[in-house]
């Protein structure tokens, strides 16, 4: 017997607020094509009066009802975040309250960015297959806007708030390529490009969260072979070729990076799923909302194979590969 991890239920929530190119256009020195041409964003969503945690709670909510679950049924709760609502606690350990789980269900936040929810995926996955918890919640959710510097048209054109969530629950496989569920995970960090992609402020250093600064051209570089890695790892890992799979939801940050991808892959355009046109780059929520708005319109099924890769700030990168 050999103990996977089934995703069993996803969901996801979005502000409602939604903020065109044309409108960005008239707070900062931009315009609809460019913006358009060299990021594939046309429309993002935007917090109002919502914390990140009512994002990720109502994406929790969401899987779970998909999941047939109550908040009772989960033994562990994992928020990918770089926007919590409070420098500490944990935004997993608000979730917690609010959906009233079980007293004593450890939650925790995972700060990996970008890379977050496949960080958060490969934390579950792993206390599933040790046996530590059955089910479990893995949420990422931010907002964004919120360290964005609404002045800086070199970064506020490129983000967006959200949440997507998945529960995994423990199941049994024969260890085969075969199996449902997670199939195989990696995930990476190389720190000597800590300074490429961060907030210009934080806790220890500025007393504030501060606001997202980026060399855009370098993230841009190294975004491509690193979700190229990430890709096709765990395909080798799991014992597949990467063309053999369904779907590739990579991080959604750049239409010109995803489409690299895919044909660094040779995928065809079909199988790579694309939300950055209307998402944004939604950081770790990019990867579980594209999941979830694919699962919830039929576009992915039960049944297909496939591949999450993400790279962000840090750096870091990683996939994992799932049978749904
Ligand atoms: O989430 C983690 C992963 N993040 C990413 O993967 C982001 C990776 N980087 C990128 O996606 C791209 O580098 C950007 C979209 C950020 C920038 O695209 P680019 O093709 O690398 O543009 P650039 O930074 O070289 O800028 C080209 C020009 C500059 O003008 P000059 O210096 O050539 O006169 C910019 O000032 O475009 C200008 N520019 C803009 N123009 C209109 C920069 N932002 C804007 C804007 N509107 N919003």
């Amino acid at each position: 017997m050999h103990i996977r991890s089934e995703l069993i239920g996803w969901g996801h929530y979005l502000p409602k607020k939604v903020v065109t190119n044309d409108d960005l256009s008239k707070i900062v020195d931009t315009n609809d094509e460019w913006i358009s041409t060299r990021t594939g964003i046309k429309t993002r969503h935007i917090v109002e009066d919502e914390l990140t945690s009512d994002l990720a709670y109502n994406a929790a909510k969401m899987a779970l009802d998909r999941a047939g679950l109550s908040a009772e049924d989960l033994d562990l709760i994992i928020v990918s975040s770089v926007t919590p609502d409070n420098t500490t606690p944990s935004v997993a350990t608000k979730i917690a309250g609010r959906l009233g789980v079980k007293v004593g269900t450890p939650a925790f936040d995972i700060l990996a960015a970008c890379s977050g929810f496949v960080y958060g995926l490969v934390q579950a996955d792993n206390m599933i297959r040790l046996g530590q918890v059955k089910t479990a919640l893995v949420i990422g959710a931010e907002s964004l806007s919120k360290i964005v510097d609404w002045t800086d048209r070199n970064t506020c054109v490129l983000f967006g708030d959200g949440a997507g969530a998945a529960v995994l629950r423990a199941c049994e496989g024969d260890g085969s390529k075969n199996d449902k569920g997670i199939l195989a995970t990696k995930i990476y960090a190389d720190g000597t490009h800590y300074d490429y992609l961060k907030t210009n402020g934080g806790v220890s250093s500025t007393k504030t969260a501060g606001f997202v600064s980026m060399d855009g051209k370098e993230v841009f570089k190294f975004a491509i072979p690193a979700l190229t890695q990430g890709a096709e790892v765990v395909a080798e890992m799991a014992g597949y070729k990467v063309s053999e799979i369904d779907w590739l939801i990579p991080h959604q940050a750049n239409i010109r990076i995803i489409s690299n991808v895919g044909e660094k892959l040779g995928l065809p355009e079909e199988k790579v799923i694309v939300a950055v046109d209307h998402h944004g780059n939604t950081s770790a929520a990019s990867i579980p909302l594209a999941l979830s708005e694919n699962l919830e319109s039929g576009k992915i099924k039960k049944g297909d194979l496939v591949i999450l890769t993400a790279m962000g700030a840090g750096f870091t990168w990683g996939g994992a590969i799932i049978r749904l």
